[in-house]
């Protein structure tokens, strides 16, 4: 790819998004990062997230945390750029344990994957002995580690069913575990965080043993937000995360993973949407479907997402940063949870 094929690329998608400057002074950045990749023989990922500067430019792939963690598995590069969270570089890590995986930025966090720590997951096992462990991807290596299988946004409800137990262990995600426990009819209870005392969990019938983990961005959406959206825009196709809380996500017109919802905007006719989401999904959308007007809400965004910028990447592909490093016996133990996974779907 030349600098012009590159340039003319990103004019077509982002020109009613981002000033004509700012699209130039982007795309020699993004040329830059993309000839660094060559000579580095390196492979970016880009999660849907990513703002549309970033996201239309340099990645080799696209996509949700289910996606990206298979073109990981899949890749013969040298190194893998993870532009997305840390959780995200991390599974990519455990997938390619003998390649060098890069974070653009060490801010790029995630508020589920810091709620819930090994000894909570230990407490959890110990009280409920024997009871399999599905784990949220979004979460760190020492959890994975815990765990006997994972999950993503797009699998959970599959994984769930089909591990056919009495009981499972879903952590850390308390809206995801309740928005998978209405869709398989299961019930669940949260023993160590309240609403259900560790001591009387054995007088309650239950399925899934959860964990009161949120998202930051997906927990601040309320059925109030989509009834003021729905009066205003009363054609609106309504898209939630199950990240968003149960209620939501019942008076939503659909939910799926990131990529799930960008599917059914394609594919769908409505006269305007409102994802809720992080917002930069949104642009994304819209570069790529100029006729669908979207409605945002954009005052809820994920800060640690947005830490991944063209400059940064540039430096991770320059200076090596930031590498992921995962002690040897807890990547062992992680890729076992995570392999478990891409086995199953
Ligand atoms: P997806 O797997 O649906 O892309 O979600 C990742 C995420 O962090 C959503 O907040
Ligand atoms: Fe984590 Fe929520 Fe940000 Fe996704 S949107 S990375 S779940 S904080």
């Amino acid at each position: 790819m030349t600098f012009d094929e590159m340039y003319s690329d990103m004019s077509d998608k982002l020109k009613n998004l981002v000033p004509e400057i700012e699209i130039k002074y982007k795309a020699e950045l993004a040329y830059k990062i993309h000839q660094l990749k060559l000579e580095r023989n390196a492979l970016i990922l880009g999660h849907n997230y990513m703002e549309p500067a970033l996201y239309y430019s340099i990645p080799d792939f696209v996509g949700d945390s289910l996606e990206l963690a298979r073109k990981s598995a899949k890749t013969d590069k040298d190194i893998i750029i993870f532009c997305g969270v840390k959780f995200m570089a991390e599974t990519a890590k455990i997938l390619n344990p003998d390649k060098k995986v890069l974070l653009p930025s060490l801010e790029a966090e995630c508020s589920l994957a810091s709620s819930i720590t090994v000894e909570d997951v230990r407490a959890l096992k110990k009280k409920y002995p024997g009871v399999p462990v599905v784990t949220y991807i979004n979460t760190y290596a020492e959890i994975k580690a815990e765990s006997d299988i994972c999950c993503t946004s797009g699998n959970a409800a599959h994984i769930i069913e089909s591990l056919k137990a009495d009981e499972i262990i879903f952590i850390p995600d308390e809206y995801l575990a309740r928005n998978v426990a209405r869709e398989t009819n299961k019930k669940i209870i949260f023993p160590a965080n309240g609403d259900n005392n560790i001591d009387d969990s054995h007088m309650i019938k239950y399925d899934l043993i959860g964990w009161k983990g949120r998202c930051e961005v997906h927990e601040k959406f309320t059925v109030e937000d989509i009834k003021n959206v729905r009066d205003q825009y009363p054609h609106a196709a309504i898209l939630s995360h199950p990240e968003c809380s149960p209620e939501v996500v019942e008076a939503s017109d659909f939910s799926g993973s990131t990529s799930a919802m960008i599917k059914y905007v394609g594919e769908t006719d409505a006269q305007n949407y409102l994802l809720l989401t992080e917002c930069s999904m949104g642009d994304n959308i819209v570069a790529a479907n100029p006729h669908k007007k979207m409605i945002s809400l954009c005052s809820v965004r994920c800060q640690h997402m947005n830490r991944i910028t063209l400059e940064d990447t540039y430096n991770s592909l320059v200076y090596d940063q930031y590498e992921i490093q995962i002690p040897e016996m807890i990547l062992q133990k992680a890729y076992k949870a995570v392999n478990n996974m891409m086995e199953m779907v």
